[in-house]
C-alpha cells in the first residue's frame, strides 16, 4: 500500500465517523492501471511442437486471460502476422476471432509493419468485420476518402482510472496502396501530438512503438509530453526483460516475440513522474505430459478449424513458388547429386534430414490430429525450397523435394549439375542450420556436435 494511503486510513480511524473522507478525496489517488501486454505474434497461433516444453499459443493466452483477471486492460501490440501471404489472411481471421472473444475481449490492438504487408483491402475488411476491436495507428494518416480503418488513439477507462493508448506503426502499406489511398507516415513527434489530442490530465499515456527497442528508447527519450509507458513491439529479443527498463525516467517494456509471454505491468503516475509498481512476464506454458493443459477449449477448436481450413483452401499450393531463388538456378532433387557425390549422398540418406517429410506424415496422425503435411509453416522446414520457384509444391508433384534434401542447405543445383566447375554452390555455415534449428525447434542445438551427426564432407 502506498504510504499516503496508509496515512489516510490511520487518520480515518482516528476521526469520528461523520468526518469520514468524502469520496472526492479518493479521486485524487494517482492515475494507475494494470495492462496485460502482448505483441509480435508473427502468426504463431500455437507452438510448432518440434521440441517439448514450448511456450505460447492463443488458446493458452485465452485461458490465462479468463482465469487470471488481475489486469484492467488487454492490449495487443500488433504484428499478428508478418508474411502477408494467403496463409496470413487465414491466420489473421482466426487470431482476430480469438482476440474478439466476448469472455476476454482485447481493448486495443496496435498495427505493425507485419500486419500492413497483407493486401490492404483484406486487412481493412477484417478491421471492419470486428467492430468491437479497435486498431491503433497514430502515425498513419490518409488524405481524402475513404480514410483509414485505424484510429489514432484509444481511450480506456476503469473506475476513476484512464489510459490513452497510442501506437507508432513506423511503416505504411505497400507503396502502391499508400500512394493510391493517400496514406502518409507521420514523424513520431507529429504522431504523438495527434495521439494526445484532448487527452485528460489524469490519463496515463501509453505508447506502443514498432520497429526496434532502440526506436522505442528514442521515443521514450524524445517525445513531449513524456509517455508514462513505452512498449516496444517487434523486439528482436526472444523474451521479455526481467524488469522494466527506465529510459530517462520513462518505463519501457517489451513482450518478446511469437506470443510466448504475456506481460502484466502496473503503472502509476506520481508527482515525480511515472513508475512501474508491479511487473510480471508470464510464460504461456502447458504441462510436460499434457501440452494442452491450461488451454481454452473453445479457442483451441478455433485454431484447429483454421488448420483444416488451410488444407481445404489448398493454401499449401498457393504458398509455393512465390519467390525467385537467390541465384536463379532451379531445384533438381537429391538424385541428381548422388552420381557425383556418392559418399555425401549415402551419409545424408542415413540422417534424419532424409526422413523429415515422413516425420510430418507420421506426426499428423499420432500426435497432432490435424493435417500438418498441408500446413505451410511445417512444410517450410521439412522440405526443399518451399516458397521458391521450382521448390517443393506437394508430395505428388515434387516427391524428390520431400525432406531436408541437399539443396535445402546448399542451394538450388541446376547450374552446378550441368557444369560443377563453372557454377560452384556457395559455402554455408551454421547460420544455415539455425534457420530451422532455432531457439524453439532446437533449444539445445550445438553446431559442432550436431554437424558430427550429419557430417558428409
Ligand atoms: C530446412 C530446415 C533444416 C535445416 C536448414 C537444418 N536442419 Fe537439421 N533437422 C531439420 C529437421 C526438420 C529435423 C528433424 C528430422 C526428423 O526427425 O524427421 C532435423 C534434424 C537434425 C538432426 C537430428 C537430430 C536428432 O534428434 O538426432 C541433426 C543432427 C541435424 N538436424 C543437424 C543439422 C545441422 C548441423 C544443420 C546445418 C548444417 C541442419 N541440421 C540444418 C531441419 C533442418
Ligand atoms: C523453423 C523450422 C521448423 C518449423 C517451422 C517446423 N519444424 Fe518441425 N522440426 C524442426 C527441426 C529443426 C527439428 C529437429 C529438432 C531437433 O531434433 O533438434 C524438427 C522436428 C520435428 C519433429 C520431430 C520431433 C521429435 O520428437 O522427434 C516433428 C514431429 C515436427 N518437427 C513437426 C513439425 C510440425 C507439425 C510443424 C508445424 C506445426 C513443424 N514441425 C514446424 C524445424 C521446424
Ligand atoms: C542440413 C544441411 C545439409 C544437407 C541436407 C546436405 N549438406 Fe552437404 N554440407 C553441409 C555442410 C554444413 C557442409 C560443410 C560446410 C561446407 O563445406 O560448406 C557440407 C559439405 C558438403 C560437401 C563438401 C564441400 C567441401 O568442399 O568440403 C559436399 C560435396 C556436400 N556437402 C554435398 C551434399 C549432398 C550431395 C547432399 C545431399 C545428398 C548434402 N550435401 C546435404 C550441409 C548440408
Ligand atoms: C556432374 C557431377 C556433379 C554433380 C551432378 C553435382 N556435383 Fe557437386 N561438385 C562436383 C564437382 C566436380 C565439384 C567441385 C569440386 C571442386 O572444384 O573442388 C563439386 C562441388 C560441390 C560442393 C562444394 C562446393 C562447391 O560447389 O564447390 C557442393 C556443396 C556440392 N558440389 C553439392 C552438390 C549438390 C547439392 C548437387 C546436386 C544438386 C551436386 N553437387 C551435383 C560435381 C558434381
Amino acid at each position: 500500500m502506498p504510504a499516503h494511503a496508509a496515512l489516510l486510513l490511520l487518520s480515518c480511524a482516528a476521526l469520528p465517523a461523520f468526518l469520514a473522507i468524502p469520496p472526492a478525496r479518493l479521486d485524487r489517488e494517482p492515475p494507475r492501471a494494470t495492462l496485460r501486454l502482448s505483441g509480435e505474434l508473427e502468426g504463431r497461433l500455437e507452438p510448432c511442437g518440434c521440441a517439448s516444453g514450448q511456450v505460447g499459443g492463443l488458446a493458452r493466452r485465452s485461458y490465462r486471460n479468463q482465469q487470471d483477471r488481475s489486469y484492467d486492460f488487454l492490449v495487443e501490440g500488433g504484428d499478428l502476422c508478418v508474411d502477408g501471404g494467403p496463409l496470413d489472411e487465414l491466420k489473421l481471421f482466426t487470431t482476430l476471432n480469438i482476440l474478439d472473444d466476448r469472455r476476454a475481449r482485447y481493448d486495443a490492438i496496435g498495427v505493425g509493419a507485419g500486419d500492413l504487408r497483407l493486401p490492404f483491402d483484406v486487412l481493412e475488411g477484417y478491421v471492419q468485420s470486428f467492430p468491437e476491436l479497435r486498431f491503433v495507428a497514430s502515425d498513419l494518416a490518409a488524405d481524402g476518402e475513404p480514410g483509414l480503418p485505424f484510429v489514432p488513439f484509444v481511450d480506456l477507462a476503469k473506475d476513476a482510472h484512464r489510459v490513452r493508448i497510442a501506437s507508432l506503426a513506423r511503416a505504411t502499406p505497400v507503396a502502391e496502396v499508400a500512394a493510391a489511398r493517400g496514406i502518409r507516415l507521420l514523424e513520431p513527434t507529429a504522431a504523438w501530438q495527434r495521439a494526445l489530442a484532448g487527452v485528460a490530465d489524469d490519463a496515463l499515456r501509453v505508447l506502443l512503438v514498432h520497429g526496434s527497442i532502440d526506436a522505442a528508447r528514442a521515443a521514450a527519450r524524445e517525445l513531449q509530453p513524456r509517455p508514462d509507458l513505452v512498449v516496444a513491439i517487434d523486439a528482436t529479443e526472444h523474451e521479455p526483460p526481467r524488469a522494466p527498463e527506465l529510459v530517462d525516467g520513462v518505463p519501457l517494456v517489451h513482450p518478446g516475440i511469437r506470443g510466448r509471454f504475456v506481460v502484466d505491468v502496473t503503472i502509476e503516475r506520481g508527482p515525480d513522474g511515472p513508475r512501474v509498481t508491479d511487473y510480471e512476464a508470464i510464460p504461456l506454458a502447458g504441462s510436460g505430459d499434457r501440452p494442452d493443459r491450461f488451454e481454452d477449449a473453445e479457442m483451441r477448436e478455433l485454431v484447429l478449424a483454421h488448420r483444416f481450413e488451410v488444407r481445404d483452401d489448398d493454401t499449401r499450393a498457393r504458398m509455393a513458388e512465390r519467390r525467385a531463388t537467390a541465384t536463379g538456378a532451379r531445384y533438381t532433387g537429391n538424385a541428381s547429386c548422388a552420381g557425383c557425390h556418392t559418399d555425401a549422398f549415402i551419409a545424408w540418406q542415413g540422417s534424419k534430414h532424409a526422413h523429415a517429410w515422413e516425420t510430418l506424415e507420421k506426426a499428423a496422425e499420432d500426435r497432432y490430429g490435424w493435417p500438418v503435411t498441408h500446413y505451410p509453416d511445417c512444410i517450410a522446414c521439412h522440405t526443399v525450397g518451399y516458397g521458391e520457384v521450382s521448390g517443393f509444391v506437394d508430395p505428388e508433384r515434387t516427391p524428390e523435394l520431400r525432406g531436408v534434401g541437399c539443396e535445402e542447405c546448399h542451394g538450388p543445383g541446376s547450374a552446378h549439375v550441368d557444369d560443377p566447375a563453372a557454377h560452384p554452390l556457395g559455402r554455408i555455415d551454421q547460420s544455415t542450420c539455425r534457420r530451422c534449428h532455432d531457439f524453439e525447434q532446437s533449444p539445445t542445438f550445438d553446431y559442432e556436435q550436431r554437424w558430427k551427426a550429419i557430417e558428409h564432407r
